[in-house]
């Protein structure tokens, strides 16, 4: 395929105008796709507030020519994760998808079609969990309050119901005849569960893992990157 590179110059644009002009021209990119932005200010404050409307899809760089600056915008996909908690908001995605799909089918009464797909999801969520249990929590050691308000706290407890949630659903799919209403009834409580646990990782525990992960040498990032993606990789369930 392809790349489609398109230059989209705002040096024209009144003030206000900017960022809706920006957010436009970048709001469909995909991955193999390029956009060029070309700006009269510094543009660090307008990327980082596209890409936060943009669910953290962009990645960027700049260069200041002549007084005017040349952002080139690609899909966050392409340049590769930059640490451990990027691995794990790609691996969100990645679950709310597979999620989804097996949410439709059950909406279709396609129990049959539907179970491969949740024994697929729960094996790769529980796989998520125990790093962030087991292999992140323990390095990151961020503190934990005796009133378990904390981020990290919150994180613990929140796992714990979402595995007895997946063992309901779990046993209900082990039955002869797996009732589509009521697997179905299920996991739109976990949908809702898991949307609010992710939301919550990576707005409030993930920036302050982040700020632990940069104090870290070059070697202990490469090492832990390579221990998250192995750990995230579907192994013999
Ligand atoms: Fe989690
Ligand atoms: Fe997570």
């Amino acid at each position: 395929m392809t790349a489609a590179i398109e230059t989209v110059d705002l040096t024209g644009e009144p003030p206000s105008r900017v960022q809706s002009a920006a957010f436009y021209a970048v709001k469909d990119l995909r991955r193999g796709d390029k956009v060029v932005l070309v700006t009269a200010q510094e543009p660090t404050l307008l990327m980082q507030s596209l890409d936060l409307q943009l669910r953290h899809n962009l990645a960027w760089t700049m260069v200041e020519a002549d007084g005017k600056w040349r952002i080139e915008v690609s899909h966050r996909a392409d340049a590769g994760p930059r640490d451990v908690l990027e691995l794990l908001e790609r691996d969100h995605k990645r679950l709310d998808r597979l999620f989804t799909q097996a949410l439709q089918l059950l909406n279709r009464n396609e129990a049959a079609g539907a179970a491969p797909l949740l024994r697929e999801f729960a094996a790769a969520l529980k796989r998520h969990m125990a790093v962030e249990d087991d292999v992140l929590a323990p390095i990151f050691a961020t503190a934990t309050g005796a009133a378990g308000d904390d981020p990290l706290s919150i994180m613990l407890r929140e796992h714990a119901d979402i595995r007895q949630q997946l063992a309901v659903i779990a046993e209900c799919l082990a039955g002869d005849a797996p009732e589509t209403g009521e697997i179905g009834a299920f996991c739109a409580i976990l949908a809702g569960t898991l949307a609010k646990h992710e939301h919550r990782e990576e707005n409030n525990l993930f920036p302050r893992w982040r700020a632990v992960w940069a104090r870290r040498t070059d070697a202990e990032r490469s090492q832990m990157m390579a221990r998250v993606e192995a750990a995230l990789r579907p192994g013999d369930e």
